[in-house]
């Protein structure tokens, strides 16, 4: 890789220790992905912050980096273990919050915010078309190319770091428009209605191409909330990075000629696997995976109004702290609190330490379904955002669930090359 004068300088170890190691960090991905340079990142979001995830070794690590490395872009982090100022209200121990304070104060030293969010884009980090980021978190990364038409590759905590250390990152992968093209159309033959139903189709397309780019046709219309559920869906499920929706998406994309078709069956299947038989009286009820966005909030107050959660049943609402500071502003928060249900500000179910402490989640997101399932063992139900709101109030269960589809008999029209 050509290094600029500057560059060199920050890889022999003249702009301090961490940049050095951060430089040896981004090089080594250049060579490896064969990047020809390095260029300029306007934004980088880091993940791998929980503690329970860390570990001692991660702490340390970032302790020696936060001797001299100090953030040259804006930086924000993803969620914690816990809520970082009401971790008690969570249930959290007192030795993991001490550890995941010290992570916390890692960053903040290094001159990082402290936001704790995988939704960033609602707090201020939202990048501009075309532009180029370093951000972690699998659906972070997919909004970003998807939704806002940014560029970034699909960063691990340490080389997201590296970026906001150098304000650099190897011109590879979704930097370059040749790996920006779709490689699959995909024919959506289904009714999508709510933020589940693009949560079930994410995870059936991910199921049939894996991390290949899709380019959705046949999905007329879709708002953020429901958006941000296919991210993390299809980014869980099948790895990619990036996705185009034809008239709802910003980026220009060739037409490929390889077409798998999704259909009613496909997204109603997917359904049903997201969801244990069983368990109709889930313990835990937690939506905002990924974070909440206002008018989440907004709805959740509307279906709390007056009502209280069952005794036993934990509900959680994971949000960044500035978005429960506008529902605040707004009188959400005192109609969500007076019911009994939970802000988990700063964390989520799936990156705070609680297995073993709950049996069945209740959720309106794929990706959390995953997490729970392979993270904490629990078993799992996946409905509207109404329907585990329901949940919590009665403690029972009682969604419709969608039907096992006969296999499909595909009509001659539908052959799709997979
Ligand atoms: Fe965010 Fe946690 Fe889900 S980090 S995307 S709420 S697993």
């Amino acid at each position: 890789m050509e290094l600029t004068a500057d560059e060199k300088e920050m890889l022999e170890g003249k702009q301090g220790n961490a940049v050095k190691k951060s430089m040896e960090i981004l090089c080594a991905l250049g060579e490896i992905y064969g990047a020809k340079r390095l260029i300029d990142v306007s934004s980088v979001q880091i993940a791998g912050v929980s503690y329970d995830n860390l570990g001692d070794a991660g702490l340390e690590y970032l302790s020696e980096l936060a001797k001299d490395g100090r953030a040259r872009v804006l930086t924000t982090l993803n969620p914690a273990g816990m809520d970082l100022e009401d971790w008690r209200k969570l249930g959290i121990p007192e030795d993991f919050a001490k550890k995941q304070l010290e992570v916390i104060d890692a960053f903040k030293k290094m001159g990082v915010i402290a936001s704790c969010t995988c939704t960033p884009y609602f707090i201020g980090n939202l990048p501009r078309y075309s532009e180029s980021v370093a951000w972690s978190e699998s659906s972070a990364v997919c909004f970003a190319n998807s939704v806002l038409g940014a560029r970034t590759n699909r960063e691990g905590g340490p080389s997201a770091i590296a970026s906001a250390l150098t304000g650099k990152t190897a011109e590879y992968g979704m930097h370059l428009d040749e790996n920006r093209q779709a490689q699959v159309l995909v024919k959506v033959r289904a009714k999508l209605r709510a933020v589940p139903d693009f949560g079930a189709l994410g995870y059936a397309t991910g199921k049939k191409i894996g991390n290949k780019v899709p380019l959705f046709v046949g999905v007329k219309r879709a708002s953020v909330e429901q958006l941000k559920s296919l991210c993390a869906s299809i980014a869980t499920y099948g790895g990619t990075a990036l996705f185009h929706i034809k008239g709802v998406t910003p980026n220009r994309t060739r037409k490929p000629t390889e077409e798998v078709i999704i259909t009613q069956n496909d997204v109603d299947d997917a359904k049903v696997a997201l969801t244990d038989a069983g368990y109709d009286e889930p313990d835990i009820i937690s939506v905002g995976c990924p974070h909440c966005s206002i008018n989440e909030v907004r709805r959740i107050a509307e279906l709390l109004d007056g009502k209280h959660v069952k005794e036993g049943k934990e509900f959680w609402i994971c949000i960044a702290r500035p978005i429960k500071q506008i529902a605040e502003q707004a009188g959400y928060a005192k109609t969500i609190e007076a019911s009994g249900a939970k802000f988990a500000c700063d964390t989520c179910m799936v990156v705070a330490p609680i297995k073993g402490r709950f049996k069945c989640l209740a959720t309106d997101s794929a990706k959390s379904c995953f997490y729970a399932r392979g993270k904490n063992a629990f078993k799992t139900k996946f409905g509207t955002l109404e329907e585990c709101v329901a949940a919590a109030v009665t403690g029972e269960w009682k969604a419709k669930q969608a039907k096992q589809a006969k296999p499909a008999q595909p009509k001659k029209t539908e052959t799709a090359a997979e």
